[in-house]
């Protein structure tokens, strides 16, 4: 294996260059939640019956798994009471409402409904943070029923045991596991943008990232790692059951017809991945396959004019060394 022009460093440093969001920008917006939060716990305090019980920090910034394309922040806020309504359509504009009397400073234009959040908008710098709605009853490990991005659903899920998994697998690996992550996702959406109906949803990338690490994958070398990653999905043509037993015995899993069976870690019968159709299943392994192709042709490349060449078909042409 001829790694001369492109190896570790190399991957590592486009990391650093062009696909992770700067430290600076992340502290920037996570400073930015913090104040949006702690709006929200001074109004409790002076309305203790308010239905707004907590805002969170979900998603990528929350997980350190962000691109440097990152575009909104993705907040996770928690609804309770006997009148929030359960129609997704009146939750939301029922969260706008409560919104805006929780953040009187802002104008009502800057709080505003969208299919399935509700944005608030700052002026001049920042980016928009997207607030999802959480019906919650109080339970301990903040389970609730979480509004889907993707249809509308409610998904039973913890946010912050989502964060605690993550966590424990970033620990095995140091800064590794996030970045392998941020690279894979940074390839997802190169794919995106070339084909208009791919989809490969982040938390799918990052529970089969944790699988390979709980098999006892080294996240050390990128175009290894990277390799593992693509090789797993080209093997397996992603229908293989992925489940974990953090937080629940497999022997409570559902039973799953998907055609791909990526289940939340967090609740035994919730497939993550439930929305995949075989078609797209297809799409992902073969996309995959080509990247897996793409990598062993760099890595054997005589040239640095060859070996750029197959890694731009992987990450695109913002690969250069
Ligand atoms: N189907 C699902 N079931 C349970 N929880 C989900 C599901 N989809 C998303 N989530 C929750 O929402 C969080 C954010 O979703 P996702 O991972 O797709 O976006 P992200 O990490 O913000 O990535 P991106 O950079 O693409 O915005 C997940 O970490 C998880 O906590
Ligand atoms: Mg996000």
């Amino acid at each position: 294996m001829s790694r001369k022009h492109v190896s570790h460093a190399e991957i590592l440093q486009f990391a650093k260059d062009k696909v992770n969001l700067p430290k600076d920008k992340a502290d920037e917006y996570r400073a930015q939640v913090q104040r949006l939060r702690e709006k929200l716990e001074g109004y409790l305090f002076e309305h203790p019956d308010f239905t707004l019980k907590k805002m969170l920090l979900s998603g990528s910034l929350a997980k350190g798994t962000s691109l440097r394309s990152l575009n909104d922040i993705d907040v996770g806020c928690y609804i309770s009471g006997p009148d929030a309504p359960t129609d997704v359509k009146k939750l939301l504009d029922y969260l706008t409402d409560r919104l805006r009397k929780a953040f009187p400073n802002f104008q009502p234009e800057q709080v505003k409904p969208q299919t399935y959040s509700v944005t608030v908008s700052f002026r001049g710098s920042g980016l928009d943070v997207d607030i999802v709605p959480i019906l919650y009853s109080g339970d301990p490990q903040w389970y609730g029923n979480l509004v889907s991005q993707d249809d509308g659903s409610f998904l039973e899920t913890s946010i912050p045991l989502h964060l605690e998994f993550i966590r424990k697998r970033k620990q095995k690996h140091e800064t590794d596991f996030a970045q392998v992550i941020r690279l894979a996702k940074f390839w997802a959406k190169k794919v995106k943008s070339e084909r208009e109906d791919f989809r490969f949803k982040s938390f799918m990338i990052e529970l089969i990232m944790a699988k390979l690490s709980d098999q006892g994958i080294d996240f050390s070398d990128y175009p290894e790692a990277l390799q593992q990653f693509f090789t797993y999905i080209a093997r397996t043509n992603i229908n293989e059951l992925i489940a974990f037993a953090d937080y629940y015995p497999t022997s409570k899993l559902g039973k799953f017809t998907e055609p791909v069976k990526i289940i939340d870690p967090v609740n035994a019968k919730n497939n993550a991945s439930r929305l995949y159709t075989q078609q797209q299943a297809n799409s992902i392994v073969e996309v995959a396959l080509d990247a897996g192709d793409a990598i062993d042709s760099a890595l054997a490349a005589p040239t640095k004019q060859d070996t750029v060449y197959y890694w731009q078909k992987v990450f695109g042409s913002s690969f250069q060394i």
